[in-house]
């Protein structure tokens, strides 16, 4: 399967603004996407638009040399001849259709023979472990099960191309861990390409082989999860990726800070309009004396693994995470040293500045 390419695609509900704003990008072929943002920015306008289930206003829409959609040429693919899987949040079997006939029902509408359908459903069901689970119904199979027997559903009209809108966002956080393994897998098993719309940044980075972050119908980044988070190219994506979120700071609200981020950055603080210093960036010390930096105490909250400790500094809030028990208690002050690689500088429009170490 070639890769997908958007070429200045906009397109506008009425007379609002923008739902996606002249965008241009190309999705890799095999790769696992995640379109990541947060909600309104135009995620679901940008897959419904590769489906065919909305017609952008301008620009292309192309996979290796098959035009999807063409404002210049006119060119316009039915939905039904892009060869895609599509599953959306609501995902609805049919109740009155045992595991088996939901999951064939694509290859009824082809009129696939009766032994074909039945070799293609053993497939799946081995795929998506629901072997002997072919005569339930819907009503009597869990959360996950129901969610699998959708995924077969749509995996048994095959596809290189995969579209999911939100999938694993009704399911409680066990089933969704558990989702997001079977979907890994199946990405990993199947070779095909996958664009998985979510606005969870843990769901993008735990998935996701690249990730496309949106903001405002534009594209803020695009790039390796670990790549996006340990190099976020803007403020926007620096604050929506990562949990506890990156803290901020203005340059000058803060000038100790700003000498010790700037010096650890190894380059001036000139242009610089906002720092952010991820949490786990933060180490805590119980010997304030000889740090840089203190900061008192003020929250601490154990999550099992880690602590995120809240600690004021100045007239400010930060959070930090740890993974050692915090050196102080509530109301003590802890000496403060930044590691270098989680500090992060950006301009007054917003964009990263560069480091030069
Ligand atoms: N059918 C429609 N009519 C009018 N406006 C729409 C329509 N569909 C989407 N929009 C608007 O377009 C913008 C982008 O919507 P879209 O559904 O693509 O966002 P999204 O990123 O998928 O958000 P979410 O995470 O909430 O699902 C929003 O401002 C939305 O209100
Ligand atoms: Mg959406």
């Amino acid at each position: 399967m070639p890769d997908i390419r958007l070429t200045s695609v906009t397109k506008t509900y009425g007379d609002k603004s923008r739902a996606v704003d002249d965008l241009t990008v190309t999705f890799a072929s095999g790769e696992f996407i995640c379109l990541l943002g947060p909600s309104g920015c135009g995620k679901t306008t940008t897959l419904r638009m590769i489906a065919g289930l909305e017609m952008p206003d301008s620009g292309e829409i192309s996979v290796g040399d098959k035009i999807f959609f063409s404002s210049q040429s006119g060119q316009f693919l039915r939905p039904e001849k892009r060869e895609l899987g599509l599953m959306f949040q609501s995902y609805a079997l049919w109740p009155h259709m045992s595991v088996e006939q939901n999951i064939v029902f694509g290859l009824d509408m082809k009129h696939m023979p009766a032994a074909k359908k039945a070799e293609r459903f053993a497939e799946l069901a081995k795929l998506l472990h629901l072997e002997g689970l072919g005569g339930r119904f819907p009503r009597e199979l869990s959360g996950g099960q129901q969610q699998r027997v959708a995924l077969a559903r749509m995996l048994a009209v095959s596809s290189n191309l995969l579209l999911l809108d939100e999938p694993l966002s009704n399911l409680d956080a066990s089933l969704r861990l558990e989702m997001r393994a079977e979907l890994k897998r199946l990405h990993h098993a199947l070779g095909c390409t996958v664009i998985f719309v979510t606005h969870d940044q843990l769901e993008a980075m735990t998935m996701a082989t690249s990730i496309t972050v949106m903001n405002n119908g534009r594209i803020e980044q695009q790039g390796a999860p670990m790549d996006v988070y340990r190099r976020p190219a803007s403020r926007f994506v620096a604050k929506f990726v990562g949990s506890p979120p990156m803290n901020m700071f203005k340059a000058g609200e803060l000038p100790l800070l700003s000498g010790e981020v700037a010096r650890t950055l190894g380059i001036s603080a000139a242009g610089m309009e906002t720092f952010g210093i991820r949490p786990e960036a933060i180490r805590l010390s119980a010997d304030c004396d000889s740090a840089v930096l203190r900061a008192r105490v003020d929250t601490i909250q154990p999550t099992g693994a880690d602590w995120i400790v809240g600690l004021v500094f100045g007239n400010r809030q930060l959070f930090a995470l740890t993974s050692e028990m915090p050196p102080r208690d509530i109301g003590a002050h802890v000496g403060i040293a930044l590691k270098a690689d989680g500090v992060h500088a950006f301009d007054k429009t917003g964009v990263a500045v560069e480091r030069v170490s």
